[in-house]
């Protein structure tokens, strides 16, 4: 189901402007922060292995094997990504129940170690469902200017690697149950924790064939 043509994104010619500006600033306000802030204070990947025994459980030994249904692979993701991520869940902003328990007592000291140990290992792979190939390729790299979908590798990268240092996440071989729960959670607005609403826009617009293609295409990039 489309979200009403009211919301958020008002008039059909405006669109393009809207996305090609949101791409331009989200870029830009990256660049500024990953010059301005520099490389992340250093976590240690040692010290982050042994912090992410409790980890295990869920999203397996090399963080990439999980047998749960929708969680996510954090294998070779973006250190600065994660951190951000761990913060949130950890703040409640980003709502993960599951998880709240075992990122409770958490310092920062801990996030950068367990971000620096899951930045470390060795990224996923997965494969994309041959029927869903199509779709999932050029929406991924073209976009919908008509529907406001702004191509995903201006951020994701075109391997799909995403910008570490900007925080863009890494989305290749990632689990597509869950890449395609993301995309619904933000188009709903359940996940709200994307800065200046930017995956919330480019969601907003996509039907769940489109987001399903998506999922399926990601998993397969590399
Ligand atoms: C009880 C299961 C469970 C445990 C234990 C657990 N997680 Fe998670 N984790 C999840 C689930 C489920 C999600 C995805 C939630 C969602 O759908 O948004 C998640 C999401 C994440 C994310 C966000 C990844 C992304 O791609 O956005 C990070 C980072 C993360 N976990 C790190 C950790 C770390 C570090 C630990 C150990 C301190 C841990 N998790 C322990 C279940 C768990
Ligand atoms: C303008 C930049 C930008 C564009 C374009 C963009 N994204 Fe994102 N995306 C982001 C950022 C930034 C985040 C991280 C949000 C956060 O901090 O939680 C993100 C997060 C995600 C996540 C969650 C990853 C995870 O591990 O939980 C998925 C899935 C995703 N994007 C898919 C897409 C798809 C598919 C497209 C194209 C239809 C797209 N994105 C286009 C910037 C972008």
């Amino acid at each position: 189901m489309r979200p009403p043509k009211s919301t958020r994104i008002p008039r059909k010619g405006a669109i393009i402007v809207t996305i090609q500006n949101l791409v331009k600033s989200v870029l830009s306000a990256a660049l500024l922060t990953a010059l301005s802030s520099g490389v992340l204070a250093e976590g240690s990947v040692q010290a982050g292995q042994a912090k992410a025994a409790a980890c295990a459980a869920c999203h397996g030994p090399t963080g990439n094997d999980s047998v749960l249904p929708n969680v996510p692979k954090l294998g070779g993701q973006g250190e600065r990504y994660l951190v951000k991520q761990l913060h949130e869940i950890k703040a409640d902003i980003r709502k993960v129940p599951l998880m709240a328990p075992f990122v409770a007592a958490l310092s920062e000291k801990d996030m950068l170690d367990l971000a620096a140990y899951f930045a470390s290992l060795e990224a996923p792979r997965g494969a994309v469902e041959k029927a869903k190939l199509e779709l999932g390729r050029k929406l991924y790299s073209a976009g919908d200017a008509k529907l406001g979908v702004a191509a995903c590798l201006a951020c994701h990268a075109p391997d799909g690697k995403g910008i570490a240092s900007a925080g863009f996440p890494a989305l290749s071989g990632q689990d597509t149950p869950y890449v395609e729960l993301q995309l619904k959670s933000f188009r709903s607005g359940d996940r709200n924790n994307d800065q200046s609403n930017v995956m919330r826009m480019v969601s907003a617009r996509l039907n769940d064939k489109e987001i399903a293609a998506l999922a399926s295409y990601v998993a397969g990039l590399h």
